[in-house]
């Protein structure tokens, strides 16, 4: 990280809006926004295109080679290209939810997506969420936050989300995957979800999302017009 760019890290649970503080942020101070999230489901969604077996390590090797993932910023929204396509809404299908968080548990995947976010964060003010952000990616970060809110509410909120979209899911359907996947998240041998000790806590069980931003901003303006003096 250069001196004097400034790496908001959001970490947190499943479906807590770590995004949509994200975005806001980054629309707001004008930072980069890089989903982490994202970059994991379109790994997963090449595997299952491509039949990539979990426990067959040559094929994963061969796989992460021919990954390429890229981020495209457009009226303030983000979409991430796989090889080329557009697979941002893609990603977001419950097939890919469901077998992300096994993906994203395998060695060799975490260390090709967290040297890829850590290159993307060398030079530029950025805001990036995920589930290691702080503690892995970058635990130099300044400013660092931990998100959580109601599993029931967290459910609810995503319920609304993908069938807005059109997606046939059940609100079981949701709240087993979002339980299932925190389990794997928070267990799992490589740099497990987890707060970093100098992350914030916020938990937004029952704040607006402008109520967030306030939550966040407070915390981050100082440390802005410090960098800002250097
Ligand atoms: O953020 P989102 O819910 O889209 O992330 C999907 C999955 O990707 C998570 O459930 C988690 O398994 C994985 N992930 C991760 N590390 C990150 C970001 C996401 O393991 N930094």
């Amino acid at each position: 990280m250069k001196k004097n760019n400034l790496v908001i890290a959001i970490d947190g649970y499943s479906s807590c809006g770590k995004s949509t503080l994200a975005k806001a942020l980054a629309k707001k101070l004008h930072f980069i926004y890089i989903d982490t999230g994202a970059m994991y489901r379109a790994v997963t969604l090449y595997f299952l295109r491509n039949h990539v077996g979990l426990e067959d390590h040559a094929a994963i090797a061969k796989a992460l080679e021919d990954i390429h993932l890229n981020f495209h910023t457009e009226d303030f929204q983000t979409f991430i290209h796989l090889n080329d396509e557009d697979v941002s809404k893609e990603i977001r299908q419950m097939e890919v939810s469901q077998n992300v968080s096994e993906v994203s548990s395998i060695r060799e995947v975490r260390h090709a997506m967290v040297k890829q976010q850590q290159r993307m964060g060398r030079s530029r003010n950025l805001v990036m969420d995920g589930r290691d952000i702080g503690t892995t990616v970058f635990p130099e970060a300044q400013i660092k936050f931990f998100m959580t809110a109601d599993p029931k509410v967290r459910a609810e909120r995503r319920f609304i989300e993908l069938t807005e979209k059109g997606e046939q899911v059940t609100m079981e359907e949701i709240f087993d995957n979002i339980a299932h996947r925190d389990f794997l998240d928070t267990t799992r041998e490589e740099s497990p979800l987890t707060r970093a000790e100098d992350a914030v806590i916020l938990d937004n069980t029952a704040l607006t999302e402008d109520e967030q931003l306030q939550f966040a901003l407070t915390r981050i303006t100082p440390l802005l017009e410090a960098v800002s003096s250097k």
